[in-house]
């Protein structure tokens, strides 16, 4: 059980399920529209699989935003300034934490994850490829607001959230999530933030419908995680990946359709799907430049400046902490 200051980041059962991964899966299937959170897609194998994608032709986010934080660091010196801790909200990337740590020369890096064992890792990498800097990393759920080190609280802050992960939030959520990031940064702070762009549709679903089959792969392998780890007897190989982009809500879905019509159980309980029927299983928001200014805002943050890559595919976006009361 992974503890922190007496808090349960994870609660297992005696068998050593994650209760929340239980309660999720079968609270999802029992809904009309199937529906299971992203964020369980994330074991071992899921995050490996999402490693690979990054460097698929077809899945331009990664490229498009390393492209920026190489390109523009001049910029970001310039209105970022030195000596900012740098609270990175999941355990810094390979490759995007030192492009922007080496643009600012900052005091300090802190990385924030659920997940002791990928901090760790994060962080040890990060304190090898920066010597001189102090790196404090903190096992939290930054979903709510996060006690920060002592050795940090005083210094300015600058919040790092690249990858566009807050796409794969619904609005509320998002919402949330930026309130608690105002909250656990405190007034002063900045917030370095990438959106994905809306763009055509070829273009979005090949990126989430790859040719190699490793999307599908990330996909199913929730379905191959629910069995082992939740006594589950759901035919993987009947159900196949799907991306769709929904215009409404300009998000690119992924879904797990029946090819017949299935009966399944998963820790005890029985279900059904029809043929063609789906379990919906992520939302991958993709924003235009007043969408993402809408979001901070109502988040608490006031956009200040904001990045393209050279094709206009991705946006890194600097905020400002808006003051607790701001006038309208
Ligand atoms: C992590 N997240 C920003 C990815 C995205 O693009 O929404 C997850 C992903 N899902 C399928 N491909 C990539």
């Amino acid at each position: 059980m992974n503890t922190k200051k007496g808090l349960k980041l994870v609660e297992r059962d005696e068998e050593g399920i994650d209760t929340a991964f239980r309660a999720d899966v079968l609270e999802g299937l029992a809904q009309s529209q199937k529906a299971i959170p992203a964020r369980w897609l994330y074991d071992e194998a899921g995050s490996q699989l999402f490693e690979d994608i990054t460097r698929l032709p077809e899945y331009y986010p990664t490229r498009a935003e390393t492209e920026i934080l190489t390109e523009r660091g001049a910029q970001f010196a310039a209105l970022i300034g030195e000596g900012r801790a740098v609270v990175e909200f999941g355990s810094g990337s390979s490759v995007k934490t030192p492009l922007l740590l080496s643009a600012i020369a900052p005091s300090a890096y802190i990385p924030l994850d659920i997940s002791g064992e990928f901090l760790r890792a994060a962080a040890a990498d990060l304190a090898q490829k920066f010597p001189g800097l102090p790196v404090y990393p903190v096992e939290a759920d930054f979903m709510r607001r996060v006690e920060l080190p002592a050795e940090i609280v005083d210094l300015p802050k600058l919040g790092f959230f690249p990858g566009s992960t807050i796409g794969n939030m619904v609005a509320r959520t998002a919402v949330d999530l930026l309130r608690s990031m105002r909250e656990t940064l405190g007034t002063g702070a900045q917030l370095l933030i990438g959106m994905d762009l809306i763009k055509d549709e070829e273009v979005l679903v090949s990126a989430y419908d790859d040719a190699a089959g490793v999307t599908a792969e990330f996909n199913t392998n929730l379905i191959r995680r629910i069995n082992r780890e939740l006594d589950g007897d759901i035919p993987v190989e009947k159900l196949s990946h799907e991306a769709r982009w929904h215009d409404d809500c300009a998000r690119v879905e992924m879904h797990l359709v029946a090819s017949e019509a299935l009966e399944f159980s998963v820790d005890g309980r029985r279900f059904a799907m029809q043929a063609g029927e789906t379990i919906h299983t992520e939302n991958s928001h993709k924003f235009d430049r007043r969408t993402s200014n809408m979001l901070l805002l109502a988040g608490g943050w006031e956009p200040q400046a904001r990045w393209l890559d050279s094709e206009g595919r991705f946006s890194l976006i600097l905020a400002q902490a808006k003051p607790p009361r701001s006038a309208p």
